[in-house]
């Protein structure tokens, strides 16, 4: 590891100047293509400028924010977000958040009126992304947009993300930093794990604190929840003073141009089958437990449990690195527990549910 570091520094004397990787390795154990490049890894503290010179030289950075791990490209910029795409071998036509560092640079590409500016002064910073109407000349490449006339707006609250975007000073597109259908990253080694060889740079800021990303609304003449997520449906509901209407059912088949194309069916896929709402273990399965009770068959599994307190909030910054955990182990299937509908439950179950979609 020791000469890659090297290696990696002399070709990226300007990039990263004065700045010490804790990682760097190059190639890739992801599937599909071996893109080759060196990914280095250096701590948050530090990192904006050097993130913000790579964003700006057309590179992948990955970077915490509160929600999930992601990973940003210069929203401007067609050919970095045409390199994020083939890098997260994600489907085009899936578009991507902008993320921006004040609600100033928000009206730059997004045209709010009287409701959504009332969630983004309530929830901004913070898990909240906002689909709005672009504005003329909106800066924000097509390709991210997948050519939609709205764009999906979030400012975050991490300060390594905050750092970043305040030092590069453009819009920076930044899905989950995943390979597209796995898993979504909560730690920088999650990310390392599956970009490695295909990314730049890692900006490490330890694990992320909410756990599931951001709530999506579609600001449109009914508010929509696109995306149940880390801001709960009822503190939303709270401000704008009604309910949020459901997306419909189909909305998210993979054949439609949807209005939350992210929705993708299975969407966050452990590898082992899984079975969701469980009263009973049956051989082999590994258990994601939440709260305290347990279940029949569970004295002898593999067991991780979300929240022993039957906290949702606890359970939600779990949820992906302990189903990752539980992947690994290569169980039959993973069985889950139920866990209840209020508050985050919403999106730790949407999560699940997707990750329960059967697979060929
Ligand atoms: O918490 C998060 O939101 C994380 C962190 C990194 O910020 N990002 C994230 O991005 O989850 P991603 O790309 O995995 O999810 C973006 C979602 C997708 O479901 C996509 O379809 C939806 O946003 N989206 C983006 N633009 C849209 C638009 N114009 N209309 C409707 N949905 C849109
Ligand atoms: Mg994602």
């Amino acid at each position: 590891m020791g000469a890659g570091i090297a290696s990696a520094l002399a070709n990226r004397k300007k990039l990263y100047k004065g700045v010490n990787p804790s990682k760097c390795v190059t190639g890739g154990a992801a599937p599909a293509m071996k893109l080759g490049l060196k990914t280095v890894m250096i701590p948050a503290d530090g990192a904006a400028e050097p993130a913000a010179r790579c964003l700006a030289d057309g590179g992948l950075v990955a970077f915490p924010t509160e929600t999930v791990y992601g990973l940003g490209a210069d929203a401007t910029n067609a050919r970095a977000v045409a390199r994020l795409y083939e890098a997260k071998g994600r489907p085009s036509f899936n578009p991507l958040i902008a993320h921006v560092s004040d609600l100033h640079a928000a009206r730059q590409i997004a045209h709010f009126d009287d409701k959504s500016l009332r969630l983004a002064e309530a929830f901004w910073p913070g898990p909240l992304t906002l689909v709005l109407p672009k504005i003329a000349g909106c800066p924000v490449s097509d390709l991210a947009t997948a050519g939609l006339e709205t764009v999906a707006v979030r400012i975050p609250a991490h300060p390594a993300a905050r750092a970043i975007l305040h030092a590069f000073g453009k819009p920076v597109v930044a899905p989950s930093a995943n390979i597209s259908g796995h898993v979504s990253p909560t730690t920088a080694d999650h990310v390392f794990g599956d970009l490695a060889g295909r990314i730049d740079l890692i900006v490490d800021g330890g694990p992320v604190a909410v756990g599931v990303e951001s709530t999506i609304v579609g600001c449109f003449n009914t508010s929509l929840l696109l995306r149940p997520g880390g801001l709960p449906r009822e503190d939303i509901e709270r401000v704008l003073g009604e309910k949020l209407a459901r997306i419909p059912e189909d909305a998210g088949a993979a054949d439609a141009q949807p209005l939350a194309p992210g929705m993708l069916a299975s969407h966050y896929a452990p590898r082992a089958r899984v079975r969701l709402n469980v009263d009973t273990l049956e051989a082999g399965e590994a258990l994601l437990a939440f709260g305290p009770d347990t279940v029949p068959g569970s004295e002898r599994a593999i067991v991780m449990n979300l929240s022993e307190a039957g906290d949702l909030v606890e359970a939600a910054a779990n949820l992906f690195g302990y189903l990752r955990d539980l992947d690994a182990k290569a169980p039959p299937a993973i069985a889950v527990m139920a866990i209840p509908y209020e508050g985050l439950g919403e999106a730790i179950n949407d999560r699940l549910q997707r990750a329960a979609v059967p697979r060929s």
